[in-house]
C-alpha cells in the first residue's frame, strides 16, 4: 500500500519522486483507492514544483499502465499528430486522409474543444450522423477499412489521465509543463502508433502563449517519446493569428473539404504538407520530409485524399453525398461584418478572444455537457499584415440572422489592430525539434 502522505511531502519539498512512488500513487488513485483530495494535493505540488524529465516519464508511464494499450496489426505503419491547440485549427481533418491516402495509417484519438479552442471531434459531429465514440472493434474497423479512425478516448484508454484531468480542470492547474506533457503523451502512446509528429502552439491564441514555454512542452513530450522508442518530431506553430480563413464548426468543415479538393487557404495547406510530409518521413514512408510533402500536396491535389475523406464518413455514420454542399454560398447571408476604424495595416492582437467570441455565441461549451450550435463562427477576409482602408471589413461573424450581441462585437473589436506601418508578420512553422 502506497505511503501517499509521503509522496505528497517529499514532491512538496521539491525533491525528485522515485518510480515506484509515482507509479504507486498514480495506480491507486486510478483504480480508486486513494481519494480525490490526495490527487489534488500531488497535482498542486507537481504544478507549483514541477518534475523532471525522468519523473515527467514515469508519470506518463503510470498514467499509460491504468487502462488498456492498444495496438492494430495492419500491415502498413501508423502514425498520428497531435496540436496543443488554438483557433481555426482544423489541420488534422484534412491531413489524417491525406496521411492514409500515402499508405499511413492514422488511428486518430481525439478531443473535443477546450476553453476558447475548438476541438477536432466537435467539428467532425458538425457532420450529420458522424459519430466519434467508437468502441475498440469499431475504431478497428475503419482504421482496417479506411485507414483513419477519429475516435474519442473511450473509458478504457488512459483512465488515471481522465481523472486527473477533471480534477486540474477545476482546480486550475492545466497550465504545468510536466501535467500536460504526461496527460498528451499517455494517451498517444496507448493509440499503439509507429510515429508522432507534435504541433506546439505558442502566441495569444495558445495554451501556453509563450514561444519558451512551448518550446519546454515540446522537449517534455519529445523526452517522454524518446524514454518509450516513439518516433517524434514536434513543429513550433504560431497561434498569434487564427489559422486558415474560417474558425467555426460548419465554416471549419467547409474549409477543410476545400483543402482536401487541392484549394483552400494557403496557411492550412501548409500545415498539412509540412506534418503530412514529417509523418510520411517518420513511418518510414517517404526517403525524405521533403519528398513526404510533396506526396501529400500530390494526395491533395489528385483527390486521393478527398476520397479517403468520403470513405472515412460514411464508415463513421455521416453521409458523403452532403459534404458536395460545404461550405455553402448561402451561409454568406448570416455574417455581420467587422469594419477597420481606420487604414493601416491589420494585426492580430488576442486570438484567444475570437474563441471565446465564438463560444459566446454557441459554437462552443462553458460547461460539461453544453450543446454547441455548429453554425456560428468568424470569416477572416484580411490576411494578418495586409494593407486596409477605412470601413474595410476585417472580420465577418458569422451567426443565424447576422445578429451578435453588442458584447460580442465589442470581445471581437478588440481582438486586433490596425497598424500605422507596415510590418512582417511571424513566420507560421519554426524550425522543428527532435527526440
Ligand atoms: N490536452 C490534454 O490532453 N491534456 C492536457 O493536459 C492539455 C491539453
Amino acid at each position: 500500500m502506497i505511503d501517499a502522505r509521503a509522496v505528497l511531502s517529499k514532491k512538496r519539498a521539491g525533491l525528485e519522486l522515485e518510480r515506484v512512488e509515482i507509479e504507486g500513487f498514480v495506480g491507486a488513485y486510478a483504480r480508486g483507492e486513494l481519494a480525490d483530495y490526495f490527487a489534488s494535493a500531488f497535482l498542486m505540488a507537481v504544478f507549483v514544483r514541477g518534475m523532471s524529465a525522468r519523473e515527467t516519464a514515469d508519470l506518463a508511464r503510470a498514467m499509460l499502465e491504468s487502462g488498456e494499450r492498444w495496438s492494430f496489426e495492419l500491415g502498413r505503419p501508423t502514425a498520428d499528430k497531435h496540436s496543443t491547440g488554438g483557433v481555426g485549427d482544423k489541420v488534422s481533418i484534412p491531413l489524417a486522409p491525406a496521411v492514409a491516402a500515402c499508405g499511413v495509417a492514422v488511428p486518430m484519438v481525439s478531443g473535443r474543444g477546450l476553453g476558447h479552442t475548438g476541438g477536432t471531434l466537435d467539428k467532425l459531429e458538425a457532420i450529420a450522423g458522424f459519430r466519434t465514440g467508437l468502441s475498440r472493434a469499431e475504431f478497428e474497423r475503419a482504421l482496417r477499412r479506411t485507414g483513419v479512425a477519429f475516435g474519442a478516448q473511450t473509458e478504457e484508454l488512459v483512465p488515471a489521465d481522465r481523472k486527473l484531468y477533471a480534477l486540474r480542470d477545476v482546480t486550475g492547474l492545466i497550465e504545468s509543463v510536466p501535467l500536460i506533457a504526461s496527460s498528451i503523451m499517455s494517451k498517444k502512446l496507448a493509440e499503439g502508433i509507429g510515429a508522432l509528429v507534435l504541433d506546439v502552439k505558442h502566441g495569444s491564441g495558445a495554451f501556453l502563449p509563450e514561444k519558451e514555454r512551448g518550446a519546454e512542452l515540446a522537449r517534455a513530450m519529445l523526452a517522454i517519446a524518446k524514454s518509450f522508442g516513439l518516433r517524434a518530431i514536434a513543429f513550433p506553430t504560431y497561434m498569434g493569428r487564427p489559422l486558415g480563413d474560417t474558425a467555426g464548426h460548419e465554416l471549419e468543415i467547409g474549409e477543410s473539404l476545400e483543402c482536401l479538393r487541392g484549394r483552400g487557404p494557403a496557411d492550412l495547406r501548409e500545415l498539412v504538407c509540412a506534418f503530412g510530409g514529417a509523418m510520411l518521413q517518420l513511418a518510414g514512408a517517404a526517403a525524405t520530409e521533403a519528398d513526404g510533402r510533396v506526396r501529400i500536396a500530390r494526395a491533395l491535389d489528385d483527390g486521393s485524399a478527398l476520397a479517403v475523406f468520403e470513405r472515412v464518413v460514411e464508415e463513421q455514420g455521416g453521409d458523403p453525398k452532403a459534404l458536395a454542399r460545404w461550405p455553402d454560398p448561402a451561409w454568406k447571408r448570416e455574417r455581420a461584418p467587422i469594419a477597420a476604424p481606420r487604414a493601416g495595416w491589420l494585426r492580430w492582437t488576442d486570438v484567444r478572444a475570437l474563441g471565446w467570441a465564438i463560444v459566446d455565441l454557441g459554437g462552443g461549451r462553458r460547461a460539461l455537457g453544453d450543446r454547441i450550435d455548429p453554425f456560428p463562427g468568424l470569416v477572416f477576409p484580411v490576411r494578418e499584415g495586409a494593407r486596409v482602408e477605412r470601413d474595410q471589413p476585417v472580420l465577418e461573424v458569422q451567426v443565424r440572422g447576422a445578429r451578435a450581441s453588442e458584447a460580442v462585437l465589442a470581445r471581437l473589436r478588440g481582438a486586433f489592430a490596425i497598424e500605422e506601418q507596415p510590418f512582417e508578420p511571424e513566420p507560421l512553422v519554426g524550425a522543428a525539434l527532435e527526440a
